[in-house]
């Protein structure tokens, strides 16, 4: 098949993407939890500190010249909300779990991994030298049963978990994993990309846990932090040995300074209203749940997490509310295979501080015109 086939192959199974200038256009699918992108605070401190830095890129890879001290804290300041003793920051999330498990995973290792994370951890274990099991969606029993039958065969283990799915808005199961790790003497790695900021300081602040020896904690800037990037907290010898390891990290620029100081902003602000902001966004999410089902449609029950995933089933099916949405001004992204199963198409709402009651009310007119 040439290209043009094959993407005309795409398009006749509804599969087909295309990139939107959002304009004049309220958005409701961004991962700009907190609002961070547009808070005035950070705007201006990322102005004034560009000023006194007088630079805008890092000009070299962290191994060369472009790690500075304003990349030094920002890791500090990471490590801190984490409750972690060191960090590393990538110039994104992606380039973090490619990176980071390419890294870790020698040939006599193995992933444990849950089925719905995310795509970046899925390309980062196929970089990766080390054996891979996929365990049932937060199925621990499943889990346990691959660790009870295989752990034997490899040297170090790590059970892979989104702490919140980014499409389903779930939770893994924290606890149970923390025991299972404990049992097979396997590390715990969790991506806190949507966790970050919106559930409290992440998933271990969220059930008042301490991080523990073996625990990873990789996450973004990019979502409720509101610029971009990407970061993995762990012991000093682990980020040691992701500087020495990790491709993405050796052979890339560092992280541009308008995203470090952006995020150092952020992440002060986050850290004086962490319980303030998460209770926000659950009281938006409850309303959010109220508008969803009240028009008719199937989303999940819980409020804890921000991520809003309205079922639809049919890919055609969600492009065409999708597009009556956007004729209403209104964006919502529908999210098809492969990002969800074939035939599971969500349209993918979420809850942001970004949001005024107008909007809201905006949501409820538009939703209360659709039929399903
Ligand atoms: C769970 C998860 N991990 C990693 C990433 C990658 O992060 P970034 O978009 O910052 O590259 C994403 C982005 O959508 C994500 O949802």
């Amino acid at each position: 098949m040439n290209f043009e086939e094959e993407l005309n192959y795409i398009k006749s199974r509804k599969l087909y993407r295309k990139r939107y200038v959002v304009e004049n256009k309220r958005v409701f699918c961004s991962n700009d939890y907190l609002g961070m992108s547009k808070n005035e605070e950070v705007i201006d401190f990322v102005i004034n500190q560009i000023r006194q830095a007088n630079t805008i890129g890092s000009g070299a890879s962290s191994l060369v010249s472009g790690y500075t001290e304003y990349h030094e804290n920002l890791e500090y300041l990471l490590s801190e909300l984490k409750s972690m003793e060191d960090c590393i920051v990538f110039p994104s999330g992606y380039s973090t779990n490619i990176g980071l498990f390419q890294a870790l995973g020698d040939e006599k290792d193995a992933f444990y991994s849950d089925e719905l994370n995310h795509a970046s951890i899925i390309d980062g274990i196929r970089l990766s030298k080390a054996s891979k099991y996929i365990y049932k969606h937060n199925d621990t029993n499943h889990l346990f049963e691959l660790l009870k039958s295989s752990r034997h065969k490899h040297k170090r283990a790590y059970i892979v978990s989104d702490s919140v799915f980014s499409m389903e808005g779930d939770l893994a199961r924290l606890e149970e994993l923390i025991n299972i790790s404990k049992k097979f003497n396997a590390y715990i790695i969790l991506d806190e990309a949507h966790a970050t900021g919106t559930i409290g300081k992440g998933i271990y602040d969220f059930y008042g846990l301490l991080p523990e020896e073996n625990t990873i904690i990789m996450g973004t800037l990019s979502k409720a932090i509101g610029s971009q990037g990407g970061f993995v907290c762990a012991n000093k010898i682990i980020i040691d040995y992701i500087v020495n390891k990790a491709r993405s990290y050796i052979f890339s620029t560092a992280l541009g300074l308008p995203m470090v100081f952006a995020s150092i902003k952020a992440i002060e602000l986050i850290k004086n209203n962490v319980n303030f902001y998460k209770e926000e966004l659950q009281e938006q999410t409850k309303q959010l749940l109220y508008i969803i089902k009240e028009c008719n449609f199937y989303t999940k029950d819980d409020f804890i997490t921000p991520i809003i995933p309205i079922k639809i089933g049919e890919e055609d099916k969600a492009l065409e509310l999708r597009n009556k949405l956007l004729e209403k001004d209104i964006f919502i992204q529908a999210i098809r295979y492969p990002t969800v199963p074939k035939d599971k198409a969500i349209l993918r709402l979420t809850s942001s501080l970004s949001y005024s009651k107008e909007d809201l009310e905006m949501l409820y007119e538009a939703f209360k015109s659709l039929k399903i």
